[in-house]
């Protein structure tokens, strides 16, 4: 049977898979990073190209009365594609069903879900990239005739019936666009892809939680929360909770610059916003494998993280920062990785300063 719930638009649950991102997460995280979640498109801080389209889909709809188009949510995790499905139901004023990919594993236990659908609601499907090719065959119709097809009986008896379903949204999240297939894509009137963010925006959000939280954090304790935020909204939050921890333990429970340096600095959080993990890849890709090239899943195994971890939370940041290249025959370390991990590169080494430029032996 399928996992789903009915939820109402104001009260979207926490997100369970975020373990992995540091400082390590302590218990009670999760409820806290739930309070935190904008329920209003207004609230929604940063993306703003995005938030302009998807203002004017649900405003459409809601004026005509109909439901929204089917939208696609993309991009690493902790970017508010979760929030962003919650939004869509609050906007519309529509309840939101809750399921994943790989709750689904039957075309039956999402035949199920849409038969209990209302017209207008909202149907959220994360990890949509993991629907298996039996599900995601009964969500085709659904999505385009609002229809599925049900086969009775077996064998040459058998025959199909269509079976009418509510006019629905679907939202879809991934991390993972290049796992969609083509047809799941081009059914969705809206495909976003979620960026980083920019310090800016990181810090209106810090400043945002902060408000929520009822923490007192002046505008440079904030800043550098941002600033070593991976350009991520759930890494601001999370840093701000470690950081107010921080300061009401072993300082005045403000947060002003100071306290956000050294509470960054004990939870292991350095100055460009690299974790441990981070650090230990860097460090095995210039220490144990000379700088590279090296296989993504020995790279994983040897810093002990799972190798979609690395690929979908890690990777990403380090390629965006400059420290880390993907090369077609493995990941190098670039020189500024090198400099961040405080070795120098051997001769002839990726990234050293007499190495040939990637790509011309490879
Ligand atoms: N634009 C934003 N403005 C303010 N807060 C945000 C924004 N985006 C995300 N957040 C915060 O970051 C947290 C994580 O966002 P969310 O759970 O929506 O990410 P996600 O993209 O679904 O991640 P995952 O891929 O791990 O499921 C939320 O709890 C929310 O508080
Ligand atoms: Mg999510």
């Amino acid at each position: 049977m399928a996992r789903e719930e009915l939820l109402g638009p104001d009260d979207l649950g926490p997100s369970d898979d975020d373990e992995v991102l540091a400082p390590e997460p302590v218990p009670g995280d999760e409820a806290a990073e739930a309070g935190l979640r904008p329920r209003r498109l207004e609230d929604f801080v940063g993306q703003a190209e995005l938030k302009e389209h998807l203002h004017i889909i649900l405003e459409a709809a809601r004026r005509r009365g109909q439901a929204a188009d089917h939208l696609l949510f993309a991009g690493p995790p902790g970017l508010g594609k979760t929030t962003l499905a919650g939004i869509v139901a609050t906007e519309v004023d529509v309840a939101l069903h809750v399921t994943s990919g790989p709750a689904l594993e039957r075309a039956g236990d999402l035949a199920a879900i849409l038969s209990q659908l209302t017209d207008g609601d909202v149907l959220f499907i994360d990890e949509i990239h993991r629907l298996s090719r039996a599900v995601e065959e009964v969500l085709y119709p659904a999505m385009e005739d609002f229809a599925v097809d049900i086969v009775l009986g077996k064998g040459p008896a058998a025959r199909t019936i269509r079976i009418d379903v509510p006019r629905f949204t679907l939202v879809g999240a991934t991390t993972r666009t290049g796992l969609i297939t083509g047809p799941l894509r081009d059914r969705f009137g809206l495909v976003a892809r979620l960026d980083f963010y920019e310090p800016e925006d990181l810090e209106a959000i810090v400043v945002r939680a902060a408000g929520i939280l009822d923490v007192e954090v002046d505008p440079e304790g904030a800043h550098e929360i941002a600033r070593r935020a991976r350009g991520t909204p759930r890494i601001a939050n999370r840093l701000l909770r470690r950081v107010r921890d921080f300061a009401d333990v072993r300082g005045t429970g403000v947060v002003d610059l100071d306290t956000a340096k050294a509470g960054l600095a004990t939870f292991g959080v350095d100055e460009r916003g690299l974790d441990k993990i981070d650090r230990a890849l860097l460090e095995a890709l210039c220490g144990r494998f000379g700088g590279g090239p090296v296989g993504l899943s020995t790279l994983a195994i040897s810093v002990a993280e799972p190798t979609e971890t690395v690929e979908d939370v890690h990777e990403p940041f380090l390629i965006r920062e400059g420290l880390l290249m993907r090369t077609p025959r493995g990941r190098v370390a670039t020189a500024a990785a090198w400099a961040h991990a405080g070795r120098v590169p051997p001769r002839g080494a990726p990234g050293g300063d007499d190495a040939p430029p990637p790509g011309l032996f490879g």
